[in-house]
């Protein structure tokens, strides 16, 4: 008996201690990943929730309980994702205030905490503002245990929401003794605002809206000392917020509603290291800065990387397999599928429907032809997109995915104003969202 309350004891201990080891050095303290015992994974991806705007209106707040009715609609009718994927602009930044800005983080991880799903996160550029930022929202998450977000790459200009999870086979006993079946990678695109800081006239500054070159240096590095510990090429799949370069380029060779599925209203869409100059100015005399080369080099020199799933334009929802060198580009594609998701919320410009891209990954696939399969369920139920990411993803004919839009009488989700009394310099890196 003693024994056993002195143990229960030493437990508890144990676990504060953990806890507060996770809370400083931000490492996962969920159980790892794994495949079902079926051989699939799926992840549910949720992006652009642009939650927080407007608190002083009546919309705002009602836009925020549409956007749980999405997140619920969509986890009844695919039922239990084995991660759910929060790809950036979670929070409206401009709208919120300091004191309570990273509440909104509750209200967005109900569905999951109540489903009992782990969720994964990357910051958009809504996500860094003068009142909130990746760092807050990441204390926020963690709250709760079923956040796997993590920073893994320190430093000023890195951002916060770089890090990557393992997934292993249903078998595996332990991760110790197991190689990972597949890996997932998070990047932080930044941009928006840096937090709390004004210049000498008052106002916001601006972040670079781009992954920073010491993340790259952290894949490529992690992603090598990975492949020499386990001795083969790991799967992977990759989630950034801002797009890069490369799906411009994409776009204007073409996206074909038979052979890349998807809505295509964003044109030309708006990529990482826009509105900024190639020394570094953000002054509004450059269109692009070409700052994401490194992490494109990077993406298309990683053996085993299938797709980078992006949100951001919230009106282009397309897959397109990068392959060669485009036109004007400096960079070659080498198979590597670039794919846009379903705008969630209701917070944040645009009608089309709301939804969210689901990835379905099994070890079958994945092992005999590094493919996976992706559709969009939308908030009426339906499905659109439905596509494989295979080796003839791009020349395989699909049906189109219609444009429908969702009107919506009691919010106002085309408008977004700034908090009254506040003096508001438009963002060069957000173009479209504001
Ligand atoms: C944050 O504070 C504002 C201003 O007091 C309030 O209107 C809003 O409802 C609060 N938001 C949350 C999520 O608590
Ligand atoms: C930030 O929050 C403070 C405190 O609530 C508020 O007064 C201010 O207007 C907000 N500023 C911006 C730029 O959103
Ligand atoms: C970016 O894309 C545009 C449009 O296709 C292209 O003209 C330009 O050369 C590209 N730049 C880089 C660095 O890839
Ligand atoms: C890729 O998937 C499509 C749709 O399922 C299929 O028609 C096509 O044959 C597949 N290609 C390969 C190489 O398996
Ligand atoms: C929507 O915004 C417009 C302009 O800001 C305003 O006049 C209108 O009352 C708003 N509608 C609702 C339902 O809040």
């Amino acid at each position: 008996m003693k024994f056993a309350l002195f143990a229960v004891a030493f437990f508890i201990t144990l676990s504060l201690q953990r806890t507060l080891q996770h809370r400083t050095d931000q490492t996962d303290f969920g159980a790892p990943l794994q495949f079902k015992k079926d051989g699939t994974f799926q992840i549910s991806i949720f992006e652009d929730l642009h939650f927080g705007e407007n608190a002083w209106d009546s919309w705002g707040p009602q836009q925020d309980l549409n956007s749980v009715k999405v997140i619920n609609q969509v986890l009844d009718a695919e039922k239990g994702p084995g991660l759910v994927v929060l790809n950036g602009d979670l929070i409206t930044g401009e709208n919120t205030y300091l004191e309570n800005s990273t509440a909104y983080v509750d209200q967005i991880v109900g569905p999951l905490v109540e489903r009992g799903l782990s969720w994964a996160s990357t910051y958009g550029n809504h996500d860094h503002s003068f009142n909130v930022t990746g760092a807050t929202i990441l204390d926020r998450e963690r709250r709760w245990p079923n956040a796997r977000t993590m920073r893994m790459v320190f430093g000023d200009d890195a951002g916060v929401s770089n890090y990557y999870l393992a997934v292993y086979d249903p078998a595996c006993a332990s991760p110790d003794v197991c190689a990972p079946e597949l890996l997932l990678w998070f990047f932080d695109s930044r941009g928006g605002w840096h937090y709390q800081q004004k210049d000498a006239e008052g106002n916001k500054i601006g972040q670079p809206d781009w992954v920073d070159v010491s993340v790259v240096n952290w894949f490529t590095q992690t992603n090598a000392e990975l492949t020499n510990k386990y001795q083969k090429t790991i799967p992977s799949l990759a989630f950034v917020h801002i797009p890069t370069n490369a799906s411009l380029a994409l776009q204007e060779a073409g996206v074909d509603g038979h052979r890349q599925p998807g809505i295509d209203d964003d044109a030309p869409l708006a990529q990482q290291a826009q509105g900024w100059c190639p020394d570094g100015r953000d002054d509004g005399t450059c269109a692009y800065g070409g700052q994401d080369v490194p992490f494109m080099q990077a993406v298309t020199t990683t053996p085993g990387l299938i797709a980078v799933f992006s949100g951001h334009d919230h009106g282009d929802t397309w897959c397109y397999k990068w392959d060669g060198v485009l036109p004007g580009m400096t960079v070659a594609g080498n198979g590597l599928n670039l794919c846009f998701g379903q705008h969630t919320g209701y917070g944040g410009y645009g009608s089309w429907e709301r939804g969210s891209r689901q990835v379905l990954v099994t070890l079958d696939k994945l092992k005999e032809e590094q493919a996976v399969e992706t559709w969009i369920r939308l908030e009426s139920g339906n499905v659109v997109g439905h596509v494989s990411l295979n080796a003839t993803y791009g020349q395989d004919r699909y049906p189109k995915t219609p444009n429908t839009k969702t009107s919506c009488p009691t919010c106002n989700y085309t408008v977004v104003t700034p908090i009254p009394g506040t003096k508001r310099k438009r963002a060069l890196s957000d173009p479209v969202d504001l």
